[in-house]
């Protein structure tokens, strides 16, 4: 479970990008972390996994608040799936790359290679074990960046944009893939049609604050919130539209 309380974080350069955000995830949930650009996705994300300190308020994960002694334990728990793969794989071999977070726990190596082996597995991509990851296409980058997060075995895992600057087959494979996921998911997403697939409850961000937050149904059919904080519906909802007119 995660709780923030009161959490409010203001950049270095004073830019306020949340603010007074209480939320409660529970075990097993997966949530649609919608919102305009600018809204405060990423820098939720942020600090949940430490990368930002928190300015005000609290977070905490399974009971445990999130400051810099814990995180390491935070870390074990909490995996978070960069947008850009390119900022998660920096090894010569997709091997290494998902062998990297087991190995740096100080498993052996026979249970490293479970872990990968495992995490290769779930998602389909043994046949990639030996490539080179920076020769392979956006679309298996972002399974590896994925995988290199699962083999670390959180019990949560937060997904930047997961869809983004994928072609069609690529994204559905994406989307196919965390649906298989069982673990908490915080997916930050503009996929609309993503989250009415794949989330159970939405959480809109509006300039830093929790602007709604309700099943997908309540939230993604509902137009109005939704132009109100500079989304649309889902296209799937705007084509029913479309014909029903
Ligand atoms: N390093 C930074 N310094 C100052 N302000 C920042 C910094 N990073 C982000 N911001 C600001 O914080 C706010 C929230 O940004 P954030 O990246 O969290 O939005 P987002 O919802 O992830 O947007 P997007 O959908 O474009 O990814 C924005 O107004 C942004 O300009
Ligand atoms: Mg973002």
């Amino acid at each position: 479970m995660i709780q923030f309380k009161d959490l409010s974080y203001s950049y270095p350069d004073g830019h306020a990008a949340i603010k007074k955000v209480n939320l409660e995830i529970k075990d097993g949930e997966s949530i649609a972390l919608v919102g305009a650009n600018g809204a405060g996705k990423s820098s939720l994300f942020k600090l949940i996994v430490g990368i930002s300190d928190i300015g005000e308020g609290s977070i905490e994960v399974d009971g445990i608040p999130v400051e810099k002694k814990t995180l390491k334990d935070i870390r074990r728990n909490v995996g978070m799936v960069f947008q850009n793969p390119d900022d998660q794989l920096f090894m010569t071999k997709v091997y290494d790359d998902v062998a990297f977070g087991p190995r740096n726990e100080l498993l052996s190596e026979g249970e490293v290679e479970t872990r990968v082996n495992q995490a290769l597995e779930v998602l389909g991509i043994t046949h990639l074990k030996d490539r080179m990851p920076h020769r392979l296409s956006g679309g298996e980058k972002r399974i590896i960046a994925i995988a290199s997060v699962l083999s670390m075995e959180p019990n949560i895992i937060l997904f930047d944009e997961p869809t983004s600057f994928l072609d069609p087959k690529a994204r559905r494979n994406v989307m196919e893939t965390l649906g298989k996921l069982e673990m908490t998911k915080i997916i930050a997403t503009h996929d609309l049609d993503m989250a009415l697939d794949i989330c159970d409850r939405v959480i809109v961000l509006h300039h830093g604050s929790v602007f709604a937050d309700g099943s997908v149904k309540e939230i993604l059919l509902n137009e109005e919130l939704l132009l109100n904080c500079h989304l649309e519906l889902p296209l799937c909802m705007q084509r029913c539209k479309t014909c029903n007119a």
